[in-house]
């Protein structure tokens, strides 16, 4: 969900894309008002469309997402996956785990989701094995930290996809909200490390609030 329309690119231009997709049906309009009742910060539209798209034409069969809230990227993602893919997701929050639980159980996709309790950074050393998405989505001054931690599970040829890295139009103009001044501040070092990383060849595109996208190359 956006902050303001026009914060990354122009209002006209905003509008037009937001115009360019029918409307959400069924379950995933029911987890778009959920989320904007309730203010849980899920991906925009245009991003979690973008992530199936990617599940699909990279083939991916296993998934690994830093920060699940009710599920909507997971339900996504798995939508761009053959039946037998799975989503390993990682989530702290017993609420948002709970929610999600029910959309998965009624999407009919529980089977394919498997949930990993707890903080990303002592999660990930646990898990011994390879991905073909990894996605980052949780704390930002820790997308760094992700990275470094997840790059040796992405398999060579995998993509790596970070949501919010202009974080409202922050990243690259001032910063508005005083408690956004660490996370700004943290994106900005990770979109540099991420551009420079000598494991990727990686961009950031200006659309939904930024999006980091890079794929492993050694
Ligand atoms: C932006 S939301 C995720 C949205 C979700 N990926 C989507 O697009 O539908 C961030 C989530 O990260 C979770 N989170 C917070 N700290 C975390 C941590 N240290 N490790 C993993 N997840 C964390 C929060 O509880 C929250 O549910």
């Amino acid at each position: 969900m956006k902050a303001r329309i026009d914060a990354i690119i122009q209002r006209n231009q905003a509008e037009y894309l937001e115009r360019l997709h029918p409307p959400s049906v069924g379950l995933i309009a029911e987890m778009e008002e959920y989320a904007a009742q309730h203010r849980v910060p899920i991906a925009d539209r245009e991003v979690a469309l973008f992530l199936e798209i990617t599940a699909r034409a990279i083939s991916a069969r296993r998934v690994l997402e830093i920060g699940m809230a009710i599920g909507y990227s997971v339900i996504h993602l798995l939508q761009g996956m053959n039946d037998d893919g799975l989503v390993v997701t990682i989530e702290p929050s017993e609420e948002m785990i709970a929610r999600a639980q029910d959309y998965f159980s009624r999407a009919g996709v529980g089977g394919r989701v498997r949930i990993e309790r707890g903080k990303a950074l002592d999660v990930i050393p646990g898990l011994d094995e390879t991905f073909d998405l990894v996605y980052l989505d949780a704390v930002k001054e820790e997308y760094t930290d992700y990275l470094e931690n997840c790059l040796p599970l992405l398999r060579i040829g995998g993509v790596v996809i970070a949501d919010n890295v202009l974080w409202g139009g922050q990243v690259a103009g001032e910063i508005r909200s005083p408690d956004q001044t660490a996370s700004t501040e943290a994106l900005r070092l990770f979109n540099q490390h991420l551009i420079h990383h000598p494991q990727l060849r990686a961009e950031v595109l200006s659309f939904g609030d930024g999006i980091a996208y890079g794929v492993k190359i050694k």
